[in-house]
């Protein structure tokens, strides 16, 4: 893999992590320089990180304009229920189209377990993946999943003058693309099994952020994660040869995401 050290430009490290706020360390950066983003937002303002208001739209046009063209963002995105939903993840989405980006597509991540039941609602179990690109996604490998049906199998494929159908042997294929909802089990084991990862308090799958680094880029490319917590896409995209830059406004986050980053590197 080609193993970026530096933002030519801006002297701005790759393969590394930075403590503050991603809106602002961001602009140190040239443009288009990362060829795909994955990250997840905070949950709303229920959580106040270091006294920073989080911001949609600064953060989705600061991530905009370090992508280069062709580039994704995977946004993904969980909702406060507190009573009714707050719908804030179908705005992200229109936000996101406001500041220039493509949707691309709306993915779900669906959670295998559910702890959180509601009384008065159906059991929560799923977040959207928005699919932002600038412009018409440059790479996209096609994940696929074994088919039920395969092997030798005889099938109908039109009538004859007599009206009866004619039949005849087709091979099915092994495997076809996946569809857009994802299934991941969550929790320690499901996410992952690094403990040190669940001292915080909102991480996603490794597995997701390895299909999406798969999906939408290739070796030797650079992908961010701007709101990287315990550092779970950069682990992954470190684990799968591509360059990475992790950014998370708390300091105690990024030690977390350190420490997962230092246990892969003595493992391998
Ligand atoms: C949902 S968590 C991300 C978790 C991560 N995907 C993982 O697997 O560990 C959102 C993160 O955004 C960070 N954050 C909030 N505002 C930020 C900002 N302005 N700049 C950088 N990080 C921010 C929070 O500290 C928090 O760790």
């Amino acid at each position: 893999m080609k193993l970026l050290k530096q933002d030519e430009h801006t002297g701005m490290a790759f393969n590394c992590f930075y403590a503050g706020d991603a809106a602002s360390l961001l602009r140190k950066y040239s443009t288009d320089v990362f060829d795909l983003t994955v990250t997840s937002p905070p949950y709303e303002n229920l959580r106040n990180y270091n006294g920073y208001k989080f911001d949609a739209k600064q953060m989705l046009s600061a991530v905009y304009r370090v992508t280069a063209p062709g580039g994704v963002c995977v946004w993904v995105v969980g909702e406060r229920i507190a009573g009714s939903r707050s719908l804030s993840s179908f705005e992200h989405a229109f936000i996101g189209r406001d500041v220039g980006w493509s949707v691309h597509d709306v993915m779900i991540y669906q959670k295998k377990n559910t702890p959180f039941p509601r009384s008065n609602a159906y059991t929560p179990c799923y977040e959207l993946m928005l699919i932002f690109s600038k412009g018409k996604p440059k790479t996209f490998n096609p994940l696929k999943t074994p088919t039920v049906r395969n092997g030798w199998e005889t099938a109908v494929y039109g009538k004859g003058p007599d009206a009866v159908n004619r039949k005849r042997a087709v091979k099915l294929k092994k495997e076809k693309v996946k569809n857009n909802i994802w299934q991941y089990a969550v929790g320690f084991g499901g996410s992952t099994a690094d403990k040190v990862a669940f001292e915080h308090p909102a991480i996603f799958p490794e597995q997701l952020a390895k299909d999406h680094i798969l999906s939408w880029s290739n070796p030797g490319d650079s992908v961010l994660d701007p709101m990287c917590g315990s550092g779970t896409t950069c682990k992954m995209a470190h684990m799968n040869g591509r360059n990475w830059v992790g950014i998370d406004i708390s300091k105690e986050y990024i030690l977390i995401a350190k420490k997962r980053l230092a246990s892969i590197n003595l493992s391998t």
